[in-house]
């Protein structure tokens, strides 16, 4: 059976790529470097969480937690439209809520003033699903706005459309407003931005760690309060999923990969999968893997070949940070067990390919950080930085092990690579724990689930 259902997946596997090519999975990288630290986002997390787990269903439509968003309206305001990660996740809650039947407006605050084929393609897809796109200023905005259930504002950017669009009317909408917010960045404390945010009905923050550093920063650098607040987890999308469960489309990709990294099959993959910047830490993980191997050599271990993989470099913007890393490992003479790979929408590939997850995040780390709970799915365990969303995800010692961020997360993470190489028996367990939690929490239907709460507690609101 084996040959031949191996034969047939060949046949399959570029149609799996090409699902994960496709924009509506949002199994995506963050790819824009000016988003490279806001989130990829959402799941909700709420304080019921317990109790929403016991209450899961596994949500086909016909019962999906989101039924009883039926034919209501609601209108998205996303801050842009593009590959990253916020606009992607708002996507993807738009397609939810067209499967259940309700009336969804797409508009988009900041166009180009070009024409721009990545918007164009978003837009037509957005358009195939059912949802209507309207343009950001114009009367059928407003009317949109007045007429509709929910208003939910993507990021903390999006803020200025309120004034800026709905003028003296602002006071209408805000009672039915749900504000999403995907980042922990300083400068998104800005009034102009957020003014507006004590008022509105609720919002809805990827991990309790930025939930807390909204709170704290919004009452320290701006004196406001925060609306009620939903920690909403992300969870992995339905094709992510289907893969992850298909040992044979699994196998098939990580053949190809492994063969187009020139890797054997027993060679140990450390990969880190995020847009190449300073604040995702691919400079400490290069530095801990050098550390790795000599530690290695100095104890004469017998462990197959150590390889690590940067998957989401972006080479001809020869940014500085790029050059440093190519420097470093040419300075180390390590070329051979350093794979860059340029930043790409299709990570299933890599997931399948690898044997370890390195999350390096630094400074606050991930607000969320989706590719920990996507590559939990593929049953890898997680190096990570002890920092943010993280945290939230991955079970020091259980599912993964986590390091400081900083510079004084490099030795440890050094060991703790080491540590995975050496136990083989470990590595593989925390990689079943991993896909445990992922089926117990982050799954799409969890994530329906979480949001389909808050839904319900923001038309509650509006209605008083
Ligand atoms: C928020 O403030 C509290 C109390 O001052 C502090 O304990 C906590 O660490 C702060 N959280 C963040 C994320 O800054
Ligand atoms: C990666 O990007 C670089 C620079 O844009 C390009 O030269 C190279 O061919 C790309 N590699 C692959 C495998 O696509
Ligand atoms: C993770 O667990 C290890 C021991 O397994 C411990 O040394 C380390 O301090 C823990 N880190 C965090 C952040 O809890």
């Amino acid at each position: 059976m084996a040959k031949h259902s191996v034969a047939m997946a060949k046949k399959r596997w570029p149609i799996i790529l090409a699902a994960f090519l496709s924009v509506s999975t949002v199994t995506v990288l963050l790819m824009r470097a000016t988003n490279s630290d806001s989130c990829n986002v959402n799941s909700l997390n709420l304080a019921q969480d317990k109790q929403i787990r016991s209450s899961v269903q596994v949500g086909n439509a016909a019962s999906s937690p989101l039924n009883f968003m039926k034919s209501k309206l609601v209108l998205m305001v996303s801050h842009e439209l593009s590959l990253s990660g916020g606009p992607l996740l708002m996507m993807e809650l738009a397609f939810l809520l067209r499967g259940v039947g309700s009336e969804v407006v797409w508009i988009t605050n900041r166009k180009p003033v070009e024409p721009d084929e990545v918007i164009y393609s978003l837009e037509n897809k957005l358009l195939d699903r059912g949802v209507q796109v309207f343009s950001a200023k114009g009367e059928k905005a407003i009317d949109t706005a007045l007429k509709a259930d929910i208003v939910i504002l993507n990021t903390a950017v999006a803020g200025k459309w309120l004034d800026a669009v709905l003028k003296e009317k602002v006071a209408r909408v805000l009672p039915k407003v749900l504000w999403w917010i995907h980042e922990m960045r300083g400068h998104y404390f800005d009034g102009e931005y957020v003014k507006h945010l004590p008022f509105v009905a609720g919002a809805m923050i990827d991990s309790h760690t930025t939930a807390e550093y909204w709170k704290n920063r919004t009452k320290e650098r701006l004196k406001i309060n925060m609306p009620e607040t939903f920690v909403v987890h992300l969870g992995n999308s339905k094709e992510l999923m289907e893969v992850a469960e298909d040992s044979v489309a699994k196998r098939v990709l990580r053949e190809h990969v492994r063969e187009s990294l020139g890797v054997r099959n027993d060679d140990l993959l450390f990969a880190i999968i995020n847009s190449v910047s300073r604040g995702k830490g691919q400079n400490l993980f290069l530095q801990a893997f050098y550390e790795s191997l000599q530690l290695i050599q100095e104890k004469k271990l017998q462990l197959p070949s150590l390889h690590a993989v940067v998957v989401g470099s972006d080479f001809s913007g020869q940014t500085k940070f790029e050059m440093e890393l190519r420097k470093f490992v040419i300075e180390n003479k390590i070329q051979d067990r350093v794979h860059f790979v340029n930043k790409t929408l299709a990570v299933a590939p890599y997931l399948a390919s690898i044997d370890v997850l390195v999350q390096n995040s630094q400074g606050r780390g991930e607000c969320f950080g989706r590719i920990t709970i996507e590559a939990m799915a593929f049953r890898l365990p997680v190096l990570g930085t002890a920092a943010g969303g993280t945290m939230e995800i991955v079970v020091n010692g259980t599912t993964g092990l986590l390091h400081p961020a900083g510079k004084e997360g490099v030795t440890p993470l050094a060991k703790n690579i080491v540590k995975l190489a050496t136990h083989v028996e470990k590595r593989l367990t925390m990689g079943k724990k991993g896909y445990e939690r992922v089926k117990e929490r982050f799954m799409e239907h969890h994530m329906s689930q979480r949001i389909a709460l808050v839904l319900k507690e923001v038309l509650r609101k509006a209605k008083q």
